[in-house]
């Protein structure tokens, strides 16, 4: 159902926001309505100019943390929104949530 989707997508978001301004120094976050696949997406791109992620799978992993914390926001994220893409390197990150609209 779309307004569950749409309320799983908000909890995704904020975690991408929080680790913007957490690890990344904080950043950018653009959100659109677009079109791929043969349907109509929310999508939110985050990007930020940070250190970068040195093993994305491992960051994935539920309970890896370098800020001692949970270590559930990429993980959590993933599974809540429609779809997910991340990229790091040594001079940032880009994180991309969709939200399926049809
Ligand atoms: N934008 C970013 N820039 C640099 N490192 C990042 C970024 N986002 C995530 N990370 C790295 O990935 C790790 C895992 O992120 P995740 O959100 O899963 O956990 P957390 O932020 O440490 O804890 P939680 O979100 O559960 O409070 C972080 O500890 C950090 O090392
Ligand atoms: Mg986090």
């Amino acid at each position: 159902m779309r307004q569950i989707r749409i309320t799983r997508f908000s909890t995704a978001i904020s975690e991408i926001a929080r680790n913007t301004v957490t690890h990344g120094g904080g950043g950018m976050m653009e959100l659109a309505h677009e079109a791929f696949d043969g349907r109509r997406w929310l999508t939110a791109t985050f990007t930020d100019s940070g250190a970068g992620i040195a093993d994305i799978e491992q960051a994935m992993s539920d309970g890896f943390s370098t800020a001692k914390s949970l270590g559930l926001g990429l993980g959590g994220a993933k599974r809540l929104a429609d779809a997910f893409e991340i990229e790091s390197t040594p001079q940032g990150t880009t994180v991309k949530l969709a939200c399926r609209l049809t």
